[in-house]
């Protein structure tokens, strides 16, 4: 099959072949764990074997409540945060107009911060539009994306009324549990299941990431068959890109190189990255382990990080992801008085320049010290997005395991909501109420 690939050359001459071929017996038992369940965290394997499994009932409904949405409003917004919102937020860039033109509704975010402003921005910039709303959250208690909905809530109920609000308004949560369940059944939503056995981050491929990235007027079928693709490969051992990037950066991780930076030459996939240091930081950072997952969006931090990348600390290793084809043609002119003295370029595409910065960055940064893994992807589109995303969830799970850490729990990111909580006076946290004012 036509897939992105992994190449580890420019790693070799700073951490020998036979050091990563050490972990390749711990990556293949990793892998079996991964399908049989008997490894940490067992009851979260549900992304394993789901792009294989997606029902086509499913994805119908979820094209058909798509449709319905894009007919209906001139705004969507998509209220989540965590695995709740960087799965769509990621592909809907990466496949996105970069200047915001769209064919169908204007796809908006909310409930990843707690930004007052951006809140009171958005209900401007929604005054007076007709707009629908995806509420996400699998927990369905989730601070920020409660307050959001409740404001975007409010309203939309009074712009249109209560009950046509509830038409316009999706609710995708847990099958039973949490406040936003409730609200659904008592409010009449439409409403999506997220799996149990499927965590946030690895929810990208469930009606979390595929009802807004449909509803922005991506073809979610090609991005679940891309996505199965790459399941039957790897579970088949056809293709063994994702054991052989987890045990690299665990060689990698093991030789002292405790920063990975993920790289980019396309700036539509700043929101990939901020995906996968979601998916890599939450699964890895335990037990005072874990590699630290950093993102660079190049040519643009090259003249802000390059410096350190180049020069800094040699504790930073950079996988750097390659499209090969754009999908636009934009050519450098000839200029008769080359008074810029760009003449050498001319007749060049813009593309041929970028592949020239990021090969020159590439011997720059291996001479420096920095060994830069690669992986291609052949275009933007939603096969090889979907490729891109299983095979980051696959080889993150490898990678916990050999790092022998539960990759499918996040324990660390209860600490500041119980302060917080504690800070607001929630009801239910008054003995931490009273600890943590003690302390200030
Ligand atoms: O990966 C995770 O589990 C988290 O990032 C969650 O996705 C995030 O905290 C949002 O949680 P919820 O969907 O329960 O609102």
């Amino acid at each position: 099959m036509e897939k992105i690939q992994v190449n580890i050359k420019d790693v070799l001459s700073m951490v020998p072949q036979a050091n990563i071929d050490s972990l390749k017996g711990c990556a293949a038992t990793s892998l079996s764990k991964l399908v049989d369940g008997t490894g940490l965290g067992n009851d979260f394997l549900g992304w394993v074997k789901l792009p294989g499994e997606v029902s086509a009932e499913l994805l119908e409904d979820i094209v058909a409540t798509a449709a319905s949405l894009r007919s209906n409003c001139e705004a969507v917004v998509c209220i989540g945060i965590g695995g709740s919102y960087l799965g769509a937020k990621a592909v809907i860039e990466a496949l996105g107009n970069s200047f915001g033109r769209h064919n169908g509704p204007e796809v908006l975010f909310a409930g990843q911060n707690i930004g007052e402003d951006y809140l009171y921005e958005l209900q401007e910039h929604l005054q007076g539009r007709r707009f629908g709303i995806i509420v996400i959250s699998k927990s369905g208690t989730t601070t920020e994306p409660a307050i959001a909905f409740r404001l975007l809530k409010e309203q939309l109920e009074k712009a249109v009324g209560r009950e046509e609000a509830s038409k316009l308004i999706v609710a995708i949560t847990d099958a039973k549990r949490g406040a936003l369940r409730t609200l659904a059944t008592t409010e009449g939503y439409k409403t999506f299941v997220i799996p149990d056995n499927v965590g946030g981050r690895f929810s990208v491929l469930t009606p979390v990431g595929l009802l807004p990235i449909a509803v922005a007027g991506y073809d979610v079928k090609a991005l679940v068959a891309g996505a199965a693709e790459m399941e039957s490969a790897t579970l088949e051992g056809r293709d063994t890109s994702a054991i052989e990037y987890a045990c690299t950066r665990n060689a990698l991780y093991r030789a002292g190189k405790k920063i990975e930076i993920l790289v980019n030459y396309n700036p539509k996939l700043h929101f990939v990255s901020e995906w996968w240091k979601q998916l890599y930081g939450e699964s890895e950072g335990k037990d005072h382990k874990g590699i630290f997952p950093a993102s660079v969006d190049n040519s643009t931090d090259l003249h802000s990080m390059g410096q350190w990348i180049q020069d800094g600390e040699r504790t930073i290793f950079e996988t750097v992801l390659s499209v090969e084809e754009q999908h636009h043609t934009v050519v450098i002119p000839t200029d008769a008085d080359n008074l810029d003295g760009l003449n050498y370029l001319a007749g060049k595409r813009v593309d041929q320049v970028n592949k020239m910065a990021e090969l020159g960055t590439r011997l720059a940064h291996v001479d420096g010290g920095v060994p830069n893994l690669r992986i291609t992807i052949p275009t933007l589109s939603e096969k090889y997005l979907g490729q891109l995303i299983y095979f980051f969830e696959v080889a993150c799970g490898i990678s916990g395991y050999i790092l022998d850490v539960n990759p499918f729990n996040q324990p660390g990111v209860e600490d500041y909501k119980r302060n917080m909580f504690a800070l607001l006076e929630k009801p239910g946290y008054e003995k931490e109420t009273e600890a943590i004012k003690s302390r200030l």
